[in-house]
């Protein structure tokens, strides 16, 4: 069977499995969450103590991720976590959603969320810079990577943008955000990148 990979990333917090999970609901598709398929999977190579995160060992998961995506039941399959574009065989992917979040409210959803200081700083720092839209772009072909700036809309809404983009009736783009301009010109540049 041929499958339909999609990978669903961006910094934590973001809003990925709420988008990724209702996404899979609406398609019928076989969801992987990286975090809790690497503990099912004993995918860890250890505890980074500092960071408090778990260390993954990449190579395992892409393979156990491949044999998942060759037996999986349903034609497509969505792979949800902030490093799905380094770790899905780049064979499989048919295309990659990078959330993306204006700071100001990731820092509000963060904050709800119980967030450490360090941890909010530094996902924050990561948004602000484009880690996860440089890593997709880094891994994969420009024209499977889809850039959504999802600020303040809601799940749905995100979810019917993503089905548009699939159904090939838009376009996938990149580039159209930029967190730092909009934070230099709001002079709140130092405020929210500490690291
Ligand atoms: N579109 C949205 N609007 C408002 N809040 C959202 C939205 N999507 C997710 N959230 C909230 O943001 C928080 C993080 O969402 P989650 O899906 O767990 O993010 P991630 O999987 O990227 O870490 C949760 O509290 C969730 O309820
Ligand atoms: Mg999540």
């Amino acid at each position: 069977m041929n499958k339909r990979v999609i990978l669903v990333t961006g910094t934590p917090c973001i809003g990925k499995t709420t988008v990724a999970q209702q996404l899979t609901a609406k398609l019928d598709a076989v969801y992987i969450n990286l975090t809790e398929f690497a503990e099912k999977h004993s995918l860890t190579l250890g505890e980074d103590k500092e960071r408090k995160t778990l260390i993954i060992d990449e190579e395992k998961m892409c393979t156990k991720i491949a044999e998942t995506i060759d037996t999986a039941e349903k034609s497509t399959v969505i792979v949800d976590g902030h490093y799905a574009a380094a770790v899905v065989p780049k064979r499989y992917v048919t295309r990659i959603f990078v959330l993306r979040r204006n700071p100001i409210e990731l820092r509000t959803l963060m904050q709800k969320s119980d967030f450490s200081d360090a941890k909010l700083w530094e996902n924050l720092a990561s948004e602000i810079l484009d880690v996860c839209l440089v890593e997709a772009l880094q891994e994969h072909e420009k024209e499977k990577v889809c850039e959504l700036d999802i600020t303040g809309k809601t799940v749905e809404a995100v979810v019917n943008e993503i089905r548009v983009v699939l159904n090939e009736n838009k376009k996938c783009s990149v580039g159209h955000v930029d967190w730092l301009s909009m934070l230099e010109k709001e002079g709140l540049t130092g405020e929210y990148l500490k690291v």
